[in-house]
């Protein structure tokens, strides 16, 4: 009688504390991502000395950043007040991580880290205080860079415990956020309130600039599935499914191409290609419960599409998109052919509570060189992804049709192009090849299909290729 009573108490206590019965609601949360505190940025002294990229700084650098340098804390002060001004109660906050600065290994340590991770959570954290927060690690946020081990570690564990507060507020599913994330990096976590539950991927294993995964053979179990995450994934996503959940795939670094890399017509991926490969069919399994994916790492503003497997790959559905959120930091990529920096940016997303569907996001920025002239960091809105491209609402048949917009209508591809660097580069700049080459980025996640739509080859003709060898086999016989 006693225990009855006590379980009906909990329960009772459970559903006020945690209010699973969704109302339907327009909600917001904040994308932010890739600040890359500088700690040592100054505007005084050698120019060749006020930051650590100076590549070609040879004049001062302002107070609220520079094109060629990570951020000063001025500047991430800045991002995180408006973020504050433009929507102080969101729903929560996606951060994706990359929290220190493109410096070498040498001027860094586990504890260097650590403590930049921690300046940035403080600065969340107390302009936030309410909102949960829903973080992941990029590959910057390891010492040394990019070598993230595959499972418990010192780092993941000391960054475990800043973020104790904000895992304890969040309301996991079979494992308990903390031990999750504190033993692999990833985990699993419910939006109060609302239909959506943030699957936070631990990406950096994945990276091919990781010697810790990159180097075990091909025929290993380790080597094939690091952490056993896409099996975690893979039954979670059912798990997920079966309860009626909409899930939001959150990650640092993103599979596919990079859509700024004109060097070489292959282009620029991260992912290495076996967990590419896996990924892309971790999503063709599972599109129908993965409602929207948010992704960084690229600095940029753009998008990604996935398709459901098709013999004729002209007739292909679109199943699932991601978006690429751009980051704080300006500074200027070296991957990049044009300018390779960006404006700072933001983001908004509105969703639909019930459905998990974005019905619009709001990307504010910075105008870098006009802050500086200034001396006032004013952010203001840059767009609305809905009115830019005329959208009811976000989902892969409306993105697709952006995409071939973009391919067929110069005005609609520079209006995603004046996006892609928050605004900082003109998109008369933008050739016919980097236009093609950003369309294939956004279409084709799969490496060799990208290769193939970069170097101008139509799908069909692939099929037509693949079945030379078997007329010439015919021939010969
Ligand atoms: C959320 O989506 C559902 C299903 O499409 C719809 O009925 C409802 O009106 C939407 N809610 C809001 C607030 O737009
Ligand atoms: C910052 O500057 C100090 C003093 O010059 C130096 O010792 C340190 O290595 C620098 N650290 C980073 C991360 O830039
Ligand atoms: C960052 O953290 C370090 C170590 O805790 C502290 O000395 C420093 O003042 C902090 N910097 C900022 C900008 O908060
Ligand atoms: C977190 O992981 C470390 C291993 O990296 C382990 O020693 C520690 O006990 C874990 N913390 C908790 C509270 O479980
Ligand atoms: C990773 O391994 C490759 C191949 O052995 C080596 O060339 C490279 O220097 C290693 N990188 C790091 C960061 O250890
Ligand atoms: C795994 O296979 C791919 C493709 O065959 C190859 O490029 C790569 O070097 C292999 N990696 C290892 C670590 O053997
Ligand atoms: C990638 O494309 C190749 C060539 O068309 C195809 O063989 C392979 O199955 C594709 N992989 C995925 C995961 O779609
Ligand atoms: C941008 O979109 C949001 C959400 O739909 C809306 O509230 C806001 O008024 C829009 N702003 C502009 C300038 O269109
Ligand atoms: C291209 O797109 C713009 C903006 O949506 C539109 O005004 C224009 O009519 C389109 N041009 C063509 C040829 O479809
Ligand atoms: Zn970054
Ligand atoms: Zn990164």
């Amino acid at each position: 009688m006693l225990t009855a009573a006590r379980t009906v108490a909990a329960v009772v206590l459970v559903l006020a504390g945690h209010p699973r019965t969704a109302e339907a609601r327009i909600g917001t949360f904040w994308h932010v991502t890739d600040f890359h505190y500088d700690l040592n940025y100054t505007t005084s002294g050698d120019p060749k000395k006020m930051c650590w990229d100076t590549r070609d700084v040879s004049r001062s650098v302002g107070e609220f950043g520079d094109y060629s340098c990570d951020a000063p804390f001025s500047l991430l002060t800045s991002a995180v007040n408006a973020m504050k001004r433009f929507k102080s109660n969101p729903d929560f906050i996606l951060w994706t991580g990359d929290d220190t600065a493109h410096v070498p290994n040498d001027y860094f340590s586990t504890e260097v880290v650590v403590n930049i991770v921690a300046n940035l959570t403080d600065l969340i954290a107390s302009h936030f205080p309410n909102t949960p927060v829903f973080p992941v690690l990029g590959n910057h946020d390891y010492y040394p860079k990019n070598q993230m081990p595959v499972g418990p570690n010192r780092l993941q564990s000391e960054v475990a415990d800043l973020w104790k507060k904000w895992f304890q507020q969040l309301e996991g599913h079979e494992e308990n956020v903390y031990d999750s994330f504190n033993s692999s990096g990833r985990y699993v976590a419910d939006v109060a309130g609302s239909k959506v539950t943030v699957v936070a991927l631990n990406t950096l294993i994945w990276y091919k600039s990781n010697n810790e995964t990159a180097l075990l053979p091909n025929t290993s179990s380790d080597g094939l599935d690091p952490d056993e995450q896409f099996s975690w994934a893979n039954k979670l996503l059912t798990e997920l499914a079966k309860k009626g959940r909409k899930v939001y795939l959150v990650g640092h670094i993103p599979p596919g191409t990079f859509e700024r890399y004109q060097q070489e017509r292959k282009g620029f991926h991260w992912y290495q290609p076996r967990y590419n490969e896996r990924f892309i069919q971790l999503v063709q399994q599972h599109a129908h419960v993965i409602e929207a994916q948010f992704f960084a790492h690229h600095h940029t503003d753009s998008f990604r599409l996935f398709f459901e497997e098709k013999k004729n790959q002209e007739q292909r559905i679109p199943i699932s998109y991601q978006l690429l959120s751009p980051g704080v930091t300006p500074w200027r990529s070296t991957l990049s052919e044009e300018t390779g920096a960006n404006n700072p940016g933001i983001r908004l997303v509105y969703y639909n509570t019930t459905t998990g569907k974005v019905v619009d996001v709001s990307t504010y920025y910075l105008d870098l060189s006009a802050a500086n002239l200034e001396g006032r960091a004013e952010w203001q809105l840059e767009y609305n992804f809905s009115s830019t491209y005329n959208l009811m609402s976000l989902n892969p048949v409306a993105l697709y049709e952006v995409a071939k917009n973009m391919k067929a209508n110069r005005t609609v591809f520079d209006l995603y192009y004046r996006a892609n660097t928050v605004g900082l580069e003109d998109p008369e700049k933008c050739t016919e090849k980097c236009r093609l080459l950003h369309y294939c980025a956004i279409t084709e996640m799969n490496y060799s299909r990208f290769y193939d739509c970069n170097n101008g080859v139509r799908p069909s003709w692939r099929v037509a290729l693949a079945v030379v060898p078997f007329l010439l086999v015919l021939v010969a016989r």
